[in-house]
């Protein structure tokens, strides 16, 4: 068979980099996805070795096809920002241009919840929302991602909201539900207090729940007693890659 020019989507997390080429018709996996643990020392140039090593692995994908990369950070033209939950030299670091030098390929590096947000509104939970949509992933941090008419705001960063003088994310991600070793109850009271936080700021249309949590949102989401409409994200914890892919595609 051919080589294809699918886009690849590449999710970089805190434990597992994880890649996928996509059918963007679909919004899909167009094989199986590989995952490499993240090395313990997450620099950038030595999560660029897995990155490098995932595109490897799909050789039946064009070296022509565009790449898109996640990160758990804020991305201004290419450039990681924050780190709040990556190692620290990833900040100033101008990663879209070194990856796209070392993997011989164009490369679109976008915030992880961003990409998520947009994979939910284009094939997921968010399709058919006109308005105002917030997707917030709940893992080790809170990703957020704003969506307005179908368009991103990106780098919305609202896991860092202060409540009650305490960061969101540390009080109420699914890492403090592990942590504290809360029962759904107990964190839901905390979601129930983020989540009231952000509709009396956002007036948004719909809130959707992703992350790797949201695939047991029957256990906590019917515990919040919100006006906007709460729903647990479609595409699971394929939505950053697929996000990126679709990104990437777009921009190349
Ligand atoms: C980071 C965000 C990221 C989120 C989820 C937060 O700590 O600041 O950029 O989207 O974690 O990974």
């Amino acid at each position: 068979m051919g080589k294809t020019d699918l886009p690849i989507g590449i999710d970089i997390g805190g434990t597992g980099i994880k890649g996928a080429p996509v059918d963007l018709q679909k919004g899909a996996f167009a094989d199986d996805r590989l995952r490499i643990p993240t090395p313990d020392v997450s620099t950038p140039k030595a999560v660029l070795e897995v990155v490098d090593q995932i595109v490897q692995h799909f050789d039946n994908i064009k070296s022509s096809s565009p790449i898109g990369i996640t990160v758990p950070g804020v991305v201004k033209h290419g450039a990681v920002q924050t780190a709040a939950n990556i190692d620290p030299s990833w900040i100033g670091f101008d990663a879209a241009a070194m990856f796209s030098k070392k993997l011989g390929r164009a490369v679109h590096l976008v915030n992880d919840a961003d990409a998520a947000g947009v994979a939910e509104q284009h094939y997921g939970a968010a399709r058919k929302t006109k308005g105002l949509v917030i997707v917030t992933t709940l893992g080790t941090g809170i990703g957020t991602a704003l969506i307005y008419n179908g368009a991103l705001i990106p780098n919305s960063e609202f896991g860092h909201l202060e409540i009650d003088g305490r960061g969101a994310e540390t009080v109420a991600a699914a890492s403090a539900h592990e942590r504290e070793e809360l029962s759904w109850q107990e964190w839901a009271e905390r979601l129930q207090r983020y989540y009231s936080e952000m509709e009396k700021l956002f007036w948004p249309d719909l809130f959707v729940v992703g992350g790797g949590v949201s695939k047991q949102a029957d256990k906590f989401l019917h515990l919040l007693d919100l006006r906007t409409d709460i729903v647990a994200a479609k595409l699971k914890n394929k939505a950053g890659i697929i996000g990126a892919a679709h990104l990437a595609a777009r921009e190349h």
